[in-house]
């Protein structure tokens, strides 16, 4: 035998024996996956195979086969039921073989399926062309679905730390490689492996924020969107402070707006600050709110920033006599603050048409400064609604302490890299409301909520009338904070006045 003729019969060998692991190895999987069929919502599984495997059987039993081949074979006289209903041995065998049968299939059927899949999965990831130190690529142990549309891959992974998955490009590409969306990649240490959550459900195009509002059940929290695991929603306490970027007409307005509802409709104690300079058309509607000021000049935005300043100052003093290191506005009868400005960039404008305009923005520019560095401790938190984020737009400084950001669509690679750090900005489709959240390390899709002017004025009346009702009748706490009188009343107090200011301009 020449030594082609050898190398092709070890080929042919070898195609043999993979023939014959894979066969066996199908069987292995079915068996698994037909136990995994039966791992929740036992009971009504057991009695549906019970009630199937006596259809199966009687199938076979009566020899319904039989039936209709006789009945194609010979025609339809050939068939007497007298036959079947006699009470006959083979036919028991019959029925138990048959059944046999039937699962040996149904089980390699379900193996097949499953190891096709597997090897869908292994190709995807192959494609990311991820290794370790030894040149070895990561291997996909098990596929578990979840939910329908949505499987939780285990991969073993030796040597090749989470973030070669996490960077932009490995991400990107798995998402389409995987023809789906990651939810999330974690590492599972101690055995070397990483866990990653696939959905396949496409993201809704439309989501409603009167039907997502029940989901607010945390203390000052506000509605993310519908991402592909559900409505997402976060406390502002956590982040502290909140950025909205996108390109003209992506949904930062509406975006603004739902934030500003969600954090007015969830519980906890708060007062929120409108600051909208470009032209107050925004923070109009939110005007009746008895705990919503709003600020339409540069003037008394730099007003208020100094006065929300000395509160942070006068907030400090309090934990350091009461050696507490975070306001707690529960516990310490003090309203968190959100302070909310629109189109930030007006205010941080390096150009200003005048000298006095250039020392309100100056100003303007070292308060934020100085409460994004420091309001966590005071409950005070920021959110920054702009177009683009430059060191014009938004300092520096008030950046590094953003951890929760919402990225719409962005024209430029560069717009992205400054909002995100990377590109995803980019990719978003082209649906309004659709962005990336970012909070932390992770990333996730979301459809924001889109809210009516109607539900706004609608909440806006129910709140006046509930404020009237305080004031007839104050709660024992209304009482006692009336009652102390103490100078951050006082200077919240004296903003109602901005309050009252913008009411009569709008
Ligand atoms: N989440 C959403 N779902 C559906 N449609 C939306 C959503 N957000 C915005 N839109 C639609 O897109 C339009 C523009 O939205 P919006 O005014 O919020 O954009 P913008 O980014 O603030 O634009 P600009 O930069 O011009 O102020 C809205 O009129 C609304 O119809
Ligand atoms: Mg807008």
């Amino acid at each position: 035998m020449t030594t082609q003729q050898k190398t092709q019969s070890n080929i042919n060998w070898d195609k043999v024996g993979d023939f014959i692991l894979s066969f066996f190895r199908s069987f292995y999987y079915g068996i698994k996956e037909f136990k995994r069929f039966f791992k929740n919502d036992k009971i009504h599984k057991v009695s549906l195979f019970a009630a199937f495997n006596l259809f199966v059987f009687s199938f076979f039993y009566s020899r319904t086969l039989h039936f209709f081949a006789a009945r194609h074979l010979n025609g339809w006289p050939s068939f007497k039921l007298h036959e079947y209903l006699v009470f006959d041995v083979n036919q028991f065998v019959l029925g138990f073989t048959g059944l046999a049968l039937f699962y040996l299939a149904f089980i390699f059927f379900l193996g097949a399926c499953y190891a096709h899949r597997k090897k869908k999965y292994q190709n995807n990831l192959n494609m990311l062309g991820i290794k370790n130190g030894n040149g070895d690529s990561p291997k996909v142990l098990d596929i578990t679905p979840c939910t329908p549309g949505r499987d939780k891959i285990i991969v073993q992974s030796p040597g090749i730390p989470k973030e070669k998955y996490t960077t932009d490009g490995a991400f990107n590409t798995m998402n389409m490689a995987f023809g789906g969306y990651i939810e999330s990649i974690d590492e599972i240490v101690n055995k070397k492996q990483v866990e990653i959550f696939l959905n396949k459900k496409p993201l809704t195009k439309a989501c409603n924020y009167e039907s997502v509002k029940m989901e607010l059940t945390d203390d000052d929290s506000f509605i993310v969107g519908q991402g592909h695991s559900g409505v997402v929603t976060q406390k502002i306490a956590e982040l502290p402070h909140l950025l909205i970027a996108g390109t003209t007409g992506s949904g930062k307005s509406n975006c603004f707006r739902q934030v500003v509802m969600g954090l007015l409709d969830s519980p906890g104690r708060k007062r929120i600050y409108l600051l909208d300079l470009k032209n107050g058309v925004e923070a109009q509607i939110f005007k009746d709110f008895p705990n919503v000021y709003i600020s339409k000049e540069i003037e008394t935005a730099v007003s208020l920033l100094k006065d929300l300043k000395e509160v942070m100052d006068d907030r400090y003093k309090f934990l350091e006599r009461n050696r507490r290191n975070q306001i707690d506005p529960l516990r310490d009868s003090r309203d968190r603050i959100i302070i909310l400005i629109d189109e930030c960039s007006v205010l941080f404008d390096k150009s200003p048409a005048n000298p006095q305009e250039a020392d309100y923005t100056a100003q303007a520019r070292s308060l934020v400064d100085s409460l994004a560095k420091l309001g966590r401790a005071a409950a005070i938190n920021l959110v920054f609604a702009t177009q683009k984020i430059t060191k014009e737009t938004l300092n520096t400084t008030v950046q590094e302490n953003v951890e929760g950001r919402f990225a719409f669509a962005q024209k430029t690679l560069a717009g992205s890299l400054n909002v995100l750090g990377n590109k995803r900005a980019l990719d978003i489709p082209k649906i309004k409301g659709r962005c990336i959240w970012n909070s932390f390390a992770s990333y996730e899709e979301v459809q924001v909520p889109l809210i009516s002017e109607k539900y706004i004025l609608k909440r806006a009346e129910i709140e006046i009338e509930n404020a009237k009702q305080r004031e007839k009748f104050p709660t024992r706490e209304e009482i006692h904070l009336r009652s102390m009188g103490r100078k951050e009343e006082a200077v919240i107090d004296g903003h109602k006045e901005v309050k009252q200011n913008g009411a009569c301009d709008g």
